[in-house]
């Protein structure tokens, strides 16, 4: 079956990272129309909108995308892409498993955890202003729909997917009204969901365990701010962000990425490590109904990375992006 989908190799270390995965998934024997797309800065340039209504289009007729990490200005400038195209898109559920791969060092083996990241509201509403000079304020909103969205996500995940508990992680003891609300309609889930055992960590002591066992956890539950930081320090538990992807689901529509940004510091090295977007792409592969394409690029990449004689330097290894993806190809061609 040949698929149309959309791409956007994202800016930085993106095209660096996505050019392979598409060679890869190639070689996997699928085929697929992409339809090519630029966002952020580079859109900016060229169409004068971070979004084009090209992208927009595409994104509409094909529901599923593939993305490579956007940089987003610090401080001043333009709204983060990422944000925007969850919000717009209403991709509601970023869901990023967190697991050892086989040969990449981490600080614990064992890590198998699912961040299920409410991704529309809270601190990333973009609600900010100056009240009077000198003093910035910025909504955190939080909504009844979209915590309880969030928590049947991943209470319906959990269970389709035998996983065994899940964690809200919050900071109701400090934010009563906002992080409350989340809290609450987590509970309220959970007594649907009988089989799934239900607790809750506020959010620093849930740093603190996933840092000293985070064999104890399994399926954590997060608003918005607190999913991306979490994420970010649960990649760190099994290697870094080279090798963390995740997946961004509403009703309709899904967006595959990395965990990891464009990198700036290593752009245009040839160094990145594509693990990360090949993952993302092993996520897509799956949701089109091709397991075995997925499988198969899956069981190759373990292979290499197993073998830990051609690994990217973020992994200790002194290979480029091209010659890891290279030997990902010959392994799949055994
Ligand atoms: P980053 O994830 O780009 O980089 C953090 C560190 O991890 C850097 O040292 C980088 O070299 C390393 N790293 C990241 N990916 C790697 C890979 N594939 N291989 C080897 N090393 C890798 O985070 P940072 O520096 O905070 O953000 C840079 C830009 O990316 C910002 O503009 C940010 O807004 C944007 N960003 C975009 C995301 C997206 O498009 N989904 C997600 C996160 C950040």
């Amino acid at each position: 079956m040949k698929h149309a989908l959309t791409l956007i190799p994202g800016d930085g270390i993106g095209p660096e990272v996505t050019k392979p995965t598409l060679e890869i998934i190639k070689a996997a024997g699928v085929t697929i129309e992409w339809e090519t797309h630029l966002a952020g800065a580079d859109a900016l340039k060229k169409h004068k909108t971070t979004i084009p209504k090209e992208l927009i289009g595409s994104f509409n007729k094909n529901k599923i995308a593939l993305k490579g990490p956007v940089t987003t200005p610090v401080g001043e400038g333009f709204a983060s892409v990422n944000v925007e195209l969850r919000q717009s898109f209403d991709l509601y559920a970023n869901l990023r498993p967190i697991r050892n791969l086989p040969g990449v060092k981490a600080r614990y083996q064992n890590v198998d955890l699912i961040v299920v990241r409410e991704n529309t509201e809270g601190l990333y509403s973009g609600i900010e202003h100056e009240v009077v000079p000198g003093v910035m304020e910025s909504l955190k909103i939080i909504t009844e729909k979209a915590s309880t969205r969030i928590a049947r996500f991943a209470f319906e995940f959990a269970r389709t997917h035998g996983r065994k508990k899940i964690a809200a992680i919050h900071k109701a003891n400090i934010m009563k009204l906002t992080d409350g609300l989340f809290l609450d309609c987590a509970r309220n889930m959970a007594t649907n969901y009988t089989d799934i055992a239900f607790s809750d960590l506020i959010v620093d002591n849930a740093c603190l365990q996933l840092v000293l066992d985070p064999l104890k956890l399994d399926v954590l539950l997060l608003e918005n701010l607190y999913g991306d930081i979490v994420s970010d320090l649960a990649a760190g538990l099994v290697g870094g962000l080279g090798v963390v992807a995740g997946a961004n689901l509403g009703d309709s529509h899904a967006l595959f990425e990395t965990v990891h940004g464009s990198a700036p510091d290593i752009k245009g090295k040839g160094i990145a490590n594509p693990t990360a977007m090949i993952s993302a792409a092993i996520m897509m592969l799956n949701h089109i109904s091709e397991p075995a394409a997925a499988k198969q690029i899956s069981v190759a990449l373990e292979r290499v990375l197993q073998r830990g004689d051609c690994l990217t330097p973020d992994l200790g290894g002194s290979a480029t992006t091209k010659k890891f993806a290279e030997a990902i190809i010959k392994e799949m061609e055994r």
